[in-house]
């Protein structure tokens, strides 16, 4: 069967060290961000670029190898190309997962956490020129928030919940910075998904967010972060989120 007719309810956005899911999947297309018209290419190590269409769980699902960030230099209706790509496919419920530093002190690094809100800190927003005025009150379902923490517990896999701030980047935060958004509420902080999580809501889509909590963001611990660290603690994490969203999907 050609992709074109595959249709996949399902569909994942794979965030730094996260790539790995697809080794899960039984793949049966796999097509190369390179080979879809208006889509942007990741420059950056550890994401991949290409859609992988496949069943999971008993579901088929369509996953993003990889991601483009702000930070490449790209336009916020531009790192969104790929969500609204996923639409047109069929996608309805999309999981965005990304590598994240952790702000509260509760949430250790390896462990994962499921965004129930975010702060938008990049300045920017796909929605630019319409829709406007659109309603933000529940980015992150409720429903899907509840299948999965139960999932979670079936299977005693930590799952945190909380608040995600997404900021522009490339660099880490300062400590004052980092002061900053707990102060905001924030209880981790990255340099994605909360823009797909716009354009997604914005296409009626439901949508699940999860960070790997890769390391304590600047100044909780003695120490500076680099991006190996958060890959490989990216890569050891992976294997628990898998088994709770290959359970999820299964249900
Ligand atoms: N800050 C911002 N983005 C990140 C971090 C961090 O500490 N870790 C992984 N992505």
């Amino acid at each position: 069967m050609s992709w074109q007719s595959l249709r996949p309810e399902w569909g994942l956005v794979l965030g730094s060290g996260l790539g790995s899911f697809v080794e899960r999947m039984e793949i049966i297309a796999a097509v190369p961000y390179a080979k879809i018209p208006g889509l942007p290419q990741s420059s950056v190590a550890g994401h991949a670029g290409r859609f992988v269409f496949g069943k999971i769980g008993g579901a088929t699902v369509l996953a993003a190898q990889g991601r483009v960030h702000l930070y490449e230099g790209k336009t916020a209706a531009e790192i969104t190309a790929g969500v609204r790509w996923m639409h047109a496919q069929g996608v309805r419920k999309l999981v965005l997962t990304n590598a994240a530093g952790t702000c509260n002190p509760a949430f250790h690094p390896g462990s994962w956490m499921m965004l129930n809100d975010h702060l938008n800190l990049t300045h920017t927003t796909p929605l630019l020129g319409g829709p406007n005025f659109f309603d933000m009150s529940e980015v992150y379902s409720k429903a899907l928030r509840a299948m999965v923490s139960d999932v979670a517990k079936e299977l005693g896999t930590t799952l945190h919940e909380g608040v995600y701030a997404g900021l522009l980047g490339p660099q880490y935060e300062t400590p004052a910075e980092v002061r900053m958004l707990r102060t905001l509420g924030a209880d981790a902080v990255g340099m994605s998904t909360v823009l797909e999580a716009i354009q997604a809501r914005a296409l009626k889509m439901e949508v699940a967010g999860f960070s790997c909590l890769t390391n304590w963001a600047a100044g909780l611990h003695p120490g500076t972060l680099g991006h190996e660290e958060v890959l490989e603690t990216g890569r050891n994490a992976a294997a628990q989120l898998a088994d709770v969203l290959e359970r999820a999907l299964s249900l």
